[in-house]
């Protein structure tokens, strides 16, 4: 299957509007690794009436043109119920190569065990909070999944439980902005979604919408640090934008693309050509200055009301 376009800034443009990134992984996976493990990132399928079959099964068939080791979604399998869950099941099973998976808010909504079946049934690991080590080529590689924050089934403690501190580690997770708990404990890079990149809105509305509504300090893409020199001091995380949609099937703007990333663990940041490099996370307020804001907000409403209704003077 050829690619549609080449852009010519480490992205392909693919049929159904589907884009194809490509990023390096942390620069700490160079010093593990000896040849580069390549990753194929899904997120955020919503396999259902809103996101056709068709879609979903040219994403598979552009992952296996592209090679990857081993392919990682980071939840969202359906959208609001077990209605599409066979075709859940067949989606999985036509990728040829181990695929593992974290779920999302939607697969709790629909209802967790039915989705773990189905993901089961198509040959899917799932790591609901716990981590595997896997072989490729001679080479180990651990990874970490968080079972969804969202719906507040993420246990760090659980999933780091008996981790290699000394094995390349990725990690997963629905909800991006774990990652931040994840780095302070050796895991050096993290897959997420969730946010579909601002799936409805232009340019950067999405992000004020996401980053100060919904309180995303990651949107869309690379964030933190891959040049991390000690494995407890940083890391970094990609968001993808998602391959399907939940309830609107519009994607508008160039952050609305259905997207597929491929993540080279191994080469070192700045060995290929990227989209972008880590980008400045989004600073949402805290609760504090909004407890702030609402406090001042209801003293000028009583000010107000109280000048309303206060008696004429007298002149
Ligand atoms: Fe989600």
């Amino acid at each position: 299957m050829a690619r549609k376009k080449d852009n010519g800034d480490g992205t392909t443009q693919e049929r159904f509007g589907i884009r194809l990134r490509r990023f390096a992984g942390s620069a700490l996976y160079s010093d593990t690794l000896n040849a580069p493990i390549r990753v194929a990132h899904l997120t955020d399928l919503h396999v259902g009436l809103v996101t056709p079959m068709k879609v979903q099964a040219a994403a598979v068939d552009i992952v296996h043109r592209e090679k990857p080791d081993i392919v990682v979604i980071t939840g969202d399998f359906v959208c609001h119920s077990h209605a599409f869950l066979d075709d859940l099941t067949e989606i999985m099973r036509r990728f040829e190569v181990p695929i593992f998976g974290v779920l999302g808010n939607h697969d709790y909504w629909a209802g967790a065990p039915g989705v773990r079946k189905a993901l089961k049934r198509g040959g899917l690991e799932l790591l609901t909070n716990q981590s595997t080590v896997i072989e490729i080529r001679g080479q180990k590689l651990q990874l970490v999944g968080l079972d969804d924050a969202y719906t507040g089934h993420a246990d760090r403690h659980k999933a780091l439980k008996g981790i290699s501190h000394h094995l390349p580690t990725l990690g997963l997770s629905h909800i991006a902005e774990e990652a931040d708990g994840l780095w302070a404990h050796g895991i050096p890079f993290v897959l997420s979604g969730h946010t579909h990149g601002g799936q409805l809105t232009v340019a950067r509305l999405n992000e004020f919408a996401l980053g100060r509504i919904g309180k995303h300090r990651y949107v869309h893409g690379l964030y933190g640090r891959r040049e991390a020199h000690r494995r407890e001091e940083h890391g970094a995380v990609y968001v993808g934008a998602g391959l399907g949609a939940a309830v609107v099937p519009l994607r508008v703007g160039e952050r609305g693309n259905r997207e597929i990333a491929l993540f080279e663990l191994g080469m070192k940041p700045g060995a290929l050509i990227e989209h972008h490099a880590e980008q400045t996370p989004l600073n949402p307020p805290r609760e504090t200055d909004e407890a702030r804001a609402r406090a001042l907000a209801h003293e000028r409403f009583q000010a107000r009301r109280k000048r309303r209704f206060r008696a004429p003077r007298e002149h």
